[in-house]
């Protein structure tokens, strides 16, 4: 199984993401670091845990990484996620085991003594544009880096044209598209949308594992109602769980390789990902966006780990 270090904000769609990691035998979660996103690190990394405790994981480490973007204000996400980030459910928080600080000097070290492992960012992107900006290098070797974050023809979640955590902070998410050393697996909302967990998906994850059904619920009440409100979509998307999904199953996405940056202005194309897909600027390919997602590839693998169903 491959090492990987899962970057995040969680977070209801990361906090799944985590799940679908932790009960998938292919990876090995080494850790877990935090970012200012959809809610501050600190209440992040307590989510996190409270996720690893569902998974009886307390054994990973998880820490605390930047509490505000590189440059801009911090807009966080708690419309969307609810102040407690996992939809107002108001988990019991973990008390015996705590998160620690530092989550880039975590990442460094981790990539300094095993420079292959694979890196999965959920979040804004200001804790590996700060790894990047001391030493890029240090991603040399990695395996595969893949990001949640973007948009290509899909119209965007912040703005007309950005996706959340690159608008939120888009400093850092340029660095990583003109930084980072091998090429980025961009999973953007041209996938993630297609993904929606619908209520016939929950009552079957419910029935089929109620403690894990309960938890999905409880956590995604809030965020059904917001999407019936302002998207009329019944159920809600679920974006971070793909990108965990394609370490797994590489099939499960499809898409090509391009030139990508982002617009760091802050004006109204804040956050924008710009992708190259006529080589207008010649410039080496930094990027493999992803167009195509095999939605019941996704779903039967989702289903099969995290709520234990057995394959038909
Ligand atoms: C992304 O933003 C966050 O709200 C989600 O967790 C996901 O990572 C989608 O735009
Ligand atoms: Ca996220």
């Amino acid at each position: 199984s491959r090492n990987v270090i899962i970057d995040c904000d969680p977070g209801i769609d990361d906090s799944l993401a985590l799940l679908l990691a932790l009960k998938s035998p292919e990876l090995n979660v080494i850790g877990i670091t935090t970012v200012c996103g959809n809610v501050p690190t600190h209440i992040g990394a307590e989510n996190a845990l409270k996720v690893l405790a569902l998974a009886d994981r307390l054994d990973i480490p998880v820490y605390t990484g930047a509490n505000r973007p590189l440059a801009v204000p911090y807009t966080s996400a708690q419309d969307t996620h609810g102040t407690d980030g996992l939809g107002n459910s108001h988990l019991p928080a973990v008390t015996n085991v705590h998160a620690m600080q530092d989550a880039v000097a975590f990442i460094e070290r981790t990539l300094s003594e095993d420079p292959t492992v694979t890196v999965i960012a959920l979040g804004p992107l200001t804790n590996i544009a700060q790894v990047l900006q001391r030493d890029a290098a240090l991603f040399d070797q990695v395996d595969q880096f893949i990001l949640m974050g973007g948009n290509y023809k899909s119209h965007g979640n912040c703005s007309p044209v950005a996706e959340y955590n690159f608008w939120c902070d888009p400093d850092a998410a340029k660095a990583v598209f003109d930084l980072m050393p091998v090429p980025i697996k961009m999973v953007g909302l041209d996938v993630t949308r297609k993904i929606v967990l619908t209520p016939s998906l929950l009552e079957y994850i419910k029935a089929i594992n109620p403690a894990m059904g309960g938890f999905i619920e409880k956590i995604t009440r809030f965020y059904f109602d917001f999407h019936w409100e302002y998207e009329r979509v019944i159920g809600c998307v679920i974006n971070d769980p793909l990108a965990v999904a394609v370490v797994i199953n590489p099939a499960i996405l499809a898409g090509f390789d391009a030139y990508t940056t982002v617009v760091a202005t802050d004006d109204v194309a804040r956050g924008q990902s710009m992708v190259d897909d006529h080589d207008f600027w010649h410039r080496p390919k930094n990027s493999q966006v992803m167009t195509q997602v095999d939605v019941v590839a996704f779903w039967r693998l989702f289903l099969t780990r995290v709520a234990g169903a057995t394959e038909p």
